[in-house]
């Protein structure tokens, strides 16, 4: 594997604020990365940092093993805020003109005009498009030079259904090309949908970093019941695998396990101890889940 992004002790403050608070993550390339946080958590300073747009107070960063920031920048492109294109220019002249700033010579803007399905329309004006069809035209503007890796900074912000639908679909796409893909969200939902990786940051603070399926998988929770509940509580409450234990009305049990350790396991705990199960059910936690967890408990984990 080879890191695109390494950040080492980041630290942003505005006065007594800290924005981003001595943060640590580790990107590796073809990664769809999400930096998945609530609205001032930190994730825009983030990316402006990383962009060499906001100075950090402490820390540092590197892009692709170390190489030289303004070299860097030429293999990364980026959507940061709402996109800044000419509204009565249309979808080539637009993106002619971000090949002129990029210094790209020969853009394949035929290419990109079809890869963001606005092909057909790229004779048209830009304040004639949707939001979304502007957001489109925005992720081909970052695509120009075809870039190693991508920063999107909530790319489906104030897009409607539809849009966000469109723009998903696209961002999958890219990755599909073997582009890293950096992405800050609020959204729960979409990191869960689109990354395979995920930092969970809150207050500029690093709470869980990992795959999204890690995450997903870890702690599995299962519901069990038997005719004698006590026994069975006893017996679990003995097993070095099993976490949390607690009661769910008057029949049930709910358990958390360590990764790895599934219905099976608890099934064989429970025969050994002659005790039959009358109830044995998975419940495969969300990401949602998780991550009201880990805002509620914050405490750096790893996945
Ligand atoms: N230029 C600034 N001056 C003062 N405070 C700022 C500035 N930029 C961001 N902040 C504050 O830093 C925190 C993190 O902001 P931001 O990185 O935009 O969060 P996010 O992108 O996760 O919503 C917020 O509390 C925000 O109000
Ligand atoms: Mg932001």
């Amino acid at each position: 594997m080879s890191t695109v992004l390494n950040i080492q002790n980041l630290t942003k403050r505005y006065g007594s604020l800290t924005a981003v608070d001595s943060l640590d993550l580790d990107i590796e390339r073809g990664q769809v990365y999400g930096i998945l946080g609530p609205n001032g958590s930190g994730k825009t300073t983030t990316l402006g940092m990383v962009m060499d747009i906001i100075k950090p107070d402490a820390g540092d960063y590197n892009w692709f093993g170390g190489i030289a920031v303004k070299d860097a920048r030429k293999r990364i492109g980026t959507l940061l805020e709402t996109p800044n294109l000419y509204p009565y220019m249309n979808a080539v002249q637009n993106l002619k003109v971000i090949a002129h700033i990029k210094k790209v010579s020969d853009p394949d803007i035929d290419g990109l005009l079809k890869m963001v399905n606005l092909h057909q329309r790229r004779t048209a004006p830009f304040r004639a498009y949707s939001l979304g069809m502007r957001q489109r035209l925005a992720i081909a503007g970052a695509m120009i030079g075809d870039p190693d890796a991508l920063i999107f900074d909530e790319p489906t912000n104030g897009l409607d259904p539809e849009g966000i639908a469109e723009v998903r679909d696209l961002i999958g796409r890219i990755a599909d090309q073997g582009k890293t893909i950096i992405m800050a969200s609020h959204i729960l939902d979409e990191v869960e949908k689109i990354c395979s990786h995920v930092a969970i940051i809150k207050n500029g603070q690093l709470l869980a970093t990992g795959s999204v399926g890690a995450i997903m998988d870890s702690d599995i929770t299962i519901e069990i019941s038997a005719e004698d509940i006590n026994a069975l509580k006893y017996i679990l409450e003995q097993d070095e695998h099993i976490g949390n234990i607690s009661n769910i009305g008057q029949e049930k049990l709910s358990i958390s396990l360590d990764n790895d350790y599934g219905t099976a396991y608890v099934n064989a705990l429970a025969f050994r101890h002659n005790i039959t199960l009358t109830h044995l059910v998975l419940k495969q936690k969300s990401l949602e889940t998780e991550f009201l967890e880990i805002t509620r408990n914050p405490q750096t984990k790893t996945y």
